[in-house]
């Protein structure tokens, strides 16, 4: 190792010096920056511990009314990728307190319109080309909107095909959109656009997320002998107010409180449960503009026809993750698919293997759907609250072992034993690895109350585990599954809205970018889908997720 780098240390060095004086000429403006380049710099500057960064970056607008402390402070160089990040996602659209929030001032789905532009060749398409579509923006009185930050999704689509991809939104924040989407199949294919929330609720979920960590709030029990208290827990706990047990992880400096009881001491706490939402979080006139079938994830229109017919291939470039024909996952780039229909497929792959799951219920959806299409994989009792776990199956005929187990707080499962609640950098630091070792992490869903550094922190301590895990043992799998869309009205929405799912989304992608780890697009997955979004996808999708899962750790050339 220490060899190897200094052999590189030049190239090291002038990688990092010229990232750091990029990154600073273009620190307002890094959007289009590729992200691959930051976390190979934070990589390799975390290895020759480097000095470069000038300790007067320029100060960026953070100012959490609730959550003013979030852990340790960081290094000069996470707190550099944690401001490239933060400033990737930065959403366009008027300033949270500046927001018009009289509804017939805001985006309306039913008076915008969408327009499928002509190609190149008029309307003429291959697959390959790409297709683009306009979307003009007006409000509820019918004029145009002058500024950007409607929450955009848009899917091309063909039912008679079972085939769909996923579109890419581009905001030109001038209440003009383009919609982009790589051509794929031959046939018909149509255009879906959905208004997911107008960029005046942005603005509202936007304060939300920065002012109101606490409208989801947790709980802890503490018992010592016949008596027990329960008081109220989260990642910051607004201070002055009554002593506070401090339950920050020592190893990791992952930050978490609860009020302490009055008769018992901390070391007491028996347990860990999501304790309730908060209610009127906002006033009536906000609540307009989170109106199911109104605003709120609703179909725009097309002004002319919103089907093309595709012909054959000319040639091209495509730049997606994957799509669906005849309802089954096709992942472009890396993977090659393979159907895992029988049991004894997937029983094949596994043999000899540990399967360690860790995360929020979508990757338990992952454990369930392995147990149940696999007889041969017994779920092992081991009497665990249900749905919290930690559960675990074994087929000891072909030396299978499949764990699940939930990461640490802020989860908001029921009730998990304060024994049981682990951080997931902790547990990949417990595993050996090796080749017959798969890691599959699934973390985005239980941080969406929070500003997003809470995020990026933990997936910080998360990368440096599975840097160390795959330096100590190479061969180790590692699968991480993305976030999905889900099924919004407004109480979800201020709580778990897809718009704070996509801002964690893109963090995730960029943090683990690099790595060797294969990344399974939820996201993608759940979107080009004919399916309802729901939190928990249908099992078709999921059997597409795990077959990536299993087409990873199985590819097609080593199936012998
Ligand atoms: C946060 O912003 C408010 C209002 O803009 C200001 O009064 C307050 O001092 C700021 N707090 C911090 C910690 O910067
Ligand atoms: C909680 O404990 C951590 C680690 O010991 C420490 O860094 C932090 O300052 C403590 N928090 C408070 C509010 O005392
Ligand atoms: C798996 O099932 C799908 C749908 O029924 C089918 O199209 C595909 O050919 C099958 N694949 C294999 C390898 O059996």
């Amino acid at each position: 190792m220490s060899r190897s780098l200094s052999k590189y240390a030049p190239v090291f060095l002038f990688l990092a010096l010229s990232g750091v004086i990029f990154l600073l000429r273009n620190i307002h403006s890094v959007e289009k920056w590729n992200c691959h380049t930051i976390s190979t710099l934070y990589r390799l500057q975390s290895r020759i511990q480097s000095s470069l960064i000038p300790a007067n970056l320029p100060a960026i607008y953070r100012n959490h009314t609730f959550c003013a402390q979030l852990g340790q402070k960081p290094s000069p160089e996470d707190e550099l990728e944690e401001r490239y990040l933060l400033d990737s996602i930065a959403w366009p659209g008027p300033a949270p307190r500046s927001t018009p929030t009289a509804l017939p001032q805001t985006s309306d789905p039913v008076r915008s319109l969408f327009t499928i532009l002509p190609s190149k060749r008029g309307r003429e398409w291959h697959v390959g080309d790409q297709l683009e579509a306009l979307v003009q923006m007006r409000d509820f009185q019918g004029r145009l909107k002058r500024y950007g930050g409607d929450f955009l999704l848009a899917r091309l689509h063909s039912p008679e095909l079972g085939a769909g991809v996923a579109g890419k939104v581009l905001d030109h924040r001038s209440g003009l959109y383009s919609a982009s989407f790589p051509l794929l199949w031959e046939g018909p294919a149509q255009v879906e656009v959905t208004l997911v929330h107008p960029s005046e609720a942005v603005a509202v979920l936007q304060r939300l997320r920065e002012e109101r960590s606490d409208r989801v709030y947790f709980q802890s029990m503490f018992r010592l002998g016949s008596m027990s208290e329960t008081t109220v827990c989260n990642i910051c706990l607004p201070p002055n107010q009554q002593p506070l047990c401090n339950y920050t992880d020592l190893n990791t400096g992952e930050p978490w409180y609860c009020y302490k009881p009055k008769m018992l001491s901390c070391d007491t706490r028996i347990n860990h449960a999501k304790g309730g939402f908060l209610k009127h979080l906002i006033t009536n006139k906000e609540a307009l503009l989170f109106q199911s079938g109104v605003n709120l994830k609703v179909h725009i229109h097309a002004s002319g026809p919103d089907r093309i017919m595709v012909l054959p291939p000319r040639k091209g470039t495509l730049e997606t993750s994957g799509y669906y024909y005849r309802d089954s996952w096709r992942p472009l780039g890396g993977t090659e698919m393979r159907q895992f229909n029988e049991s004894s497929a997937i029983t094949q792959c596994l043999r000899n293997k540990v399967v360690n799951m860790y995360g929020d219920s979508t990757v338990r959806q992952w454990f369930q759907y392995l147990i149940e299409s696999t007889p041969e994989l017994k779920e092992f009792n081991l009497q665990s609250p249900k749905n919290v776990g930690p559960f675990m199956a074994v087929d000891s005929t072909h030396n299978i072992l499949l764990k699940y187990r939930c990461h640490g707080p802020p989860i908001r499962f029921s009730t998990v034993m304060s024994s049981e609640l682990r951080y997931i950098s902790n547990e990949l630091d417990g595993l050996p690895g090796g080749p017959n070792t798969v890691v599959v992490l699934s973390i985005w869903a239980h941080f969406s109350t929070f500003p997003v550094e809470v995020y990026i922190r933990r997936l910080r301590h998360i990368r440096r585990a599975l840097v160390r895990l795959l330096d100590r043992a190479p061969g180790t799998m590692v699968v991480i599954r993305s976030a999905n869309l889900q099924a919004l009205e407004q109480d979800v929405s201020l709580y778990n809205s897809d718009w704070f799912s996509v801002q964690l989304d893109e963090v995730l992608r960029a943090m683990f970018k690099g790595l060797n780890v294969l990344l399974v697009d939820a996201w993608q997955m759940t979107l080009a889908h004919r399916l309802p979004h729901a939190l928990h996808p249908h099992t078709t999708i999921i059997k597409n997720m795990v077959d990536m899962l299993l087409s990873h750790v199985c590819p097609e050339n080593k199936k012998s």
